[in-house]
């Protein structure tokens, strides 16, 4: 057996701590990757998966604090873009630059396999009010909706097509499904999944071999089945609860479980009292998959 870690949306390199469903604790980021490292270090994890959301600025200098803060870690980790990442039309280019040493090629969508498991990294785009897929955010500020731009698709299915034998997890920033309405609150500010959910969900039906889906973006904790695939959304290290995932992978299946900062004062300065709905609810912060 051996673990690798689940963190989402920690919202690296700024001092500014805004708000969603709870406070984005920006500016303390520092000291809790600092206490995460300090956590991780018990669990020896062979990496963490990080699903986007890594720096709170599209900016080159932000994502190079990002970069160092997750550094610091001093563990492999496999970076994802989220839509505060790639804002800007040059944020891929530096996010390719910054964490060349850590991707395993000159993309942002990936994959590799780590002993028994093989993962597929997916990068969305945005799709503009005017129906046009662009690689980055509306420049008239206006609602934009995310989409797996087709080419993604392409080559996520020759991937899949040469991975069949290995247990397989996909991971990218949105998740593919709705907020379950069960944590649908009122007040409750989730921003969504990629418009093409149903059509990835279609592709993924003609490879068993895939499991698991794990993704960020909506800054609260839930795991929801849909058609055979276990769909694990996870919360923000930024936000209340403060919490991330350990996913242990065994020969013939793998088992998530949800875990806090041993320093839950992190948490507490975030929290906004009502809101600890975004913690999950039982069902939501651990599950065995079988292979
Ligand atoms: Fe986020």
């Amino acid at each position: 057996m051996w673990r690798f870690i689940h963190v989402s949306d920690p919202h690296l390199g700024s001092q500014s701590d805004e708000q969603l469903n709870n406070v984005m604790i920006c500016s303390l980021m520092p000291e809790v990757i600092g206490c995460l490292r300090r956590d991780l270090e018990a669990l020896e994890p062979d990496f963490l998966l990080v699903t986007g959301d890594l720096a709170h600025e599209s900016t080159r200098d932000a994502m190079f604090a990002a970069r160092d803060l997750m550094d610091s870690l001093d563990l492999p980790y496999y970076p994802t873009g989220g839509e505060y990442d790639f804002a800007s039309p040059e944020a891929r280019e530096w996010f390719l630059e910054v964490f060349s040493s850590r991707l395993p090629g000159a993309e942002t969508y990936y994959s590799f396999t780590h002993k028994n498991l093989h993962v597929c990294v997916l990068d969305p785009w945005w799709r503009w009010p005017d129906g046009a897929l662009c690689p980055f955010r509306c420049t008239t500020g206006e609602e934009c909706g995310w989409v797996v731009p087709p080419h993604q698709f392409d080559w996520l299915k020759a991937d899949l097509d040469a991975h069949r034998a290995s247990p397989t997890v996909l991971a990218m920033h949105h998740p593919v499904t709705p907020t379950p309405e069960r944590l649908q609150r009122n007040g409750c500010r989730q921003p969504g999944h990629v418009e093409n959910g149903d059509l990835l969900l279609e592709t993924l039906a003609a490879f068993p071999q895939v499991k698991a889906v794990f993704s960020g973006h909506v800054h609260m904790n839930y795991i929801v089945q849909h058609e055979g695939l276990i769909h694990v959304a996870s919360s923000a290290m930024a936000e209340y609860p403060v919490e991330y995932r350990e996913v242990v992978v065994a020969d013939d299946h793998l088992e998530i479980r949800t875990l806090g900062l041993s320093e839950a004062l992190f948490a507490t300065q975030s929290l906004i009292e009502g809101n600890e709905w975004v913690a999950g609810e039982e069902q939501d912060r651990a599950i065995r998959i079988d292979f």
